[in-house]
């Protein structure tokens, strides 16, 4: 039986961050420019306010400048492009996240295909999207970027290996794969139809778990020896009405099959965040050097 190792996606998200705030007093000393990162959100989903809070934390202690925007929930569509009309012409602010999922009377698509492409660090514009996609220089999303950043820490050059990525949602388990097919895995697309899902997965080098369903990917479903990528944060209440977070992945069946696996909490879901201002400092740096050339 082996050993399976933890991935501590927490130690290696609060490198990153210190790393990035390093680079940002350069950048800063450098250009007199400091990266700002727009952060909007409609409505008063709990997940959503959570996660926009430790953002904007995250983005001041990086030495960013935070602004967020908070809308009720009833805010009108024409007002929510007309607040990100309004930040693509702010210079100061070099990133713009809105907050996902939008209340039903907003067409997400059309407020994501509003934000300028070169403020989108969530990577979701289709010309992101599609620069990623054909191999050019794109912001890329954050939770894929985490994703790849710590399979090449734990593994190396990833070339050549077999990577299954279960689940297709724009937001990861596409971009993931696009990711890992620009690092030279063979890559499969898993999803709710494939046939023969755990006969896929005993297939992977690499398995990425993003299908948002508690505990699915089984320990058998696990090639021994293989790494493992658990983006899932599912909260289930067990039988005392206590609630906890897990993957996923059964993580304690993955125990002695997986060679390394991510925890939940502690694994993908810090990476996302120190992602998202690596992709805040990449766009600031690209429009300074749009600007003054
Ligand atoms: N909602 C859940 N994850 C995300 C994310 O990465 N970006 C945005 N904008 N919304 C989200």
């Amino acid at each position: 039986m082996v050993e399976t190792r933890r991935i501590d996606g927490k130690a290696f998200a609060e490198g990153l961050r210190a790393r990035i705030g390093k680079e940002v007093t350069g950048f800063l000393a450098e250009t007199g420019v400091r990266p700002g990162l727009a952060v909007v959100l409609v409505g008063e989903d709990p997940a959503s306010s959570v996660y926009v809070r430790n953002k904007a934390k995250q983005t001041a202690e990086a030495g960013m400048a935070s602004f967020e925007y908070k809308l009720p929930a009833d805010e009108p569509e024409a007002a929510v492009l007309a607040l990100v009309e309004a930040l693509n012409r702010d210079p100061g602010v070099h990133g713009i996240l809105v907050q996902l999922p939008l209340p039903a009377h907003i067409d997400a698509q059309k407020v994501l295909a509003t934000i300028d492409p070169a403020k989108d660090v969530d990577g979701f514009h289709v010309v992101n999207a599609g620069r990623l996609a054909i191999g050019l220089e794109a912001l890329v999303p954050c939770t894929p970027l985490g994703c790849v950043m710590l399979l090449k820490h734990e593994l190396g050059p990833l070339a050549g290996l077999k990577a299954v990525v279960l689940g297709r949602s724009n937001i990861v388990g596409k971009p993931v794969a696009q990711l890992l097919l620009r690092e030279d895995c063979t890559v499969t697309i898993a999803h709710s139809r494939t046939r023969d899902l755990p006969g896929e997965c005993r297939q992977a080098d690499i398995l990425i778990a993003a299908v948002g369903r508690p505990e699915m990917v089984r320990g058998d479903w696990i090639k021994p020896g293989a790494t493992v990528i658990d983006v899932g944060i599912n909260r289930v209440v067990g039988d005392a009405g206590t609630s906890r977070l897990v993957g996923d992945v059964a993580f304690a069946e993955a125990q002695g099959i997986a060679g390394a696996i991510t925890p939940v909490p502690g694994g993908v879901g810090p990476m996302t965040i120190a992602c998202l201002l690596q992709n805040t400092l990449t766009a600031a740096r690209r429009i300074q050097r749009a600007t003054s050339s």
